[in-house]
């Protein structure tokens, strides 16, 4: 199972809609995906419509009370793609974290454990909170790969610098391995001149590490989570969704062959 976490700091990016609409799009794409929500606002787990009352275990559990990966999985209503759910009480995790030995791995250590998880998946994808917290270090240090949603704006590259420091950090420390699959642009506004320069800008820095697909800004992808769904499958022809869809493709191209279970 190839991990990907999708972070960055900076608040309303993107990063769960990224983190839906590539899991979904995966998932379409016969990639058995779980997605691990690992933010306590739990909006992936509501924008894939599993409302706060049926969450039945959340990560948490997987967290802090360290159930094990297999049991805190849940079906969503989309063909190859199981959810871990966030509720609030994960907003304390990060506290009570804080007291813990190994406080960054407890997420890696739910992977390692002997558990039929691995044959169960293709790839999980992490949704990362909008900070450098606890959690987000517990998803770096459990991720193969970093997928970083920026939106094109002035201060983008500033919090991307930030956001590079601390992987950095954790290769070093945590996890050596850990890798940048790629930087991805979002809510990219044509007519905005602005944003044209800032995804400019970020090329000229970051080159073949920004994928070539741009997010669009895109009223459809902002709707979709109030009805539980994908953008994806709410409107699967909207520029948004298409975008997504391309973005998959690359990702897929960059990831490393998927392990098949035996
Ligand atoms: N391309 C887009 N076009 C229009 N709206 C978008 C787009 N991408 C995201 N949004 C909307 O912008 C808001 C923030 O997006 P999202 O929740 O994905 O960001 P986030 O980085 O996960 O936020 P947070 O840091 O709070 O977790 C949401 O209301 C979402 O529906
Ligand atoms: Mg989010």
């Amino acid at each position: 199972m190839i991990r990907v976490a999708i972070a960055n700091q900076k608040g309303g990016v993107g990063k769960t809609t990224t983190a839906i609409n590539v899991a979904t799009a995966l998932a379409a794409t016969d990639w058995r995906t779980l997605l691990i929500d690992l933010d306590p606002q739990g909006n992936a787990s509501t924008g894939i419509g599993i409302p706060a009352a049926d969450r039945h275990r959340s990560a948490y559990d997987l967290l802090i009370d360290q159930v094990p990966l297999s049991e805190c999985t849940q079906r969503t209503r989309i063909t190859n793609l199981d959810i871990v759910p966030a509720t609030v009480d994960l907003s304390g995790a990060e506290v009570e974290l804080v007291s813990v030995e190994h406080r960054t791995d407890r997420l890696r250590q739910a992977f390692d454990q002997p558990s039929p998880i691995d044959a169960r998946y293709d790839v999980c994808i992490i949704d990362c909170p909008p900070s450098l917290g606890l959690l987000t270090l517990n998803a770096l240090s459990a991720a193969d790969t970093l997928l970083v949603p920026l939106q094109c704006e002035f201060f983008a590259l500033e919090g991307l610098s930030q956001l590079l420091k601390t992987v950095e950090q954790v290769q070093q420390r945590f996890n050596p391995e850990l890798g940048i699959i790629g930087v991805a642009l979002t809510m990219y506004d044509r007519r905005n001149r602005l944003t044209d320069q800032v995804a400019e800008d970020v090329r000229s820095c970051l080159g073949e590490l920004v994928f070539q697909t741009v997010i669009p800004r895109n009223v459809r992808l902002s709707e979709a989570p109030s009805h539980g769904l994908p953008a994806l499958i709410y409107d699967h022809q909207c520029a948004g969704s298409r975008a997504y869809i391309a973005l998959a493709r690359e990702l897929i191209g960059r990831l490393p062959q998927r392990r098949k279970a035996a």
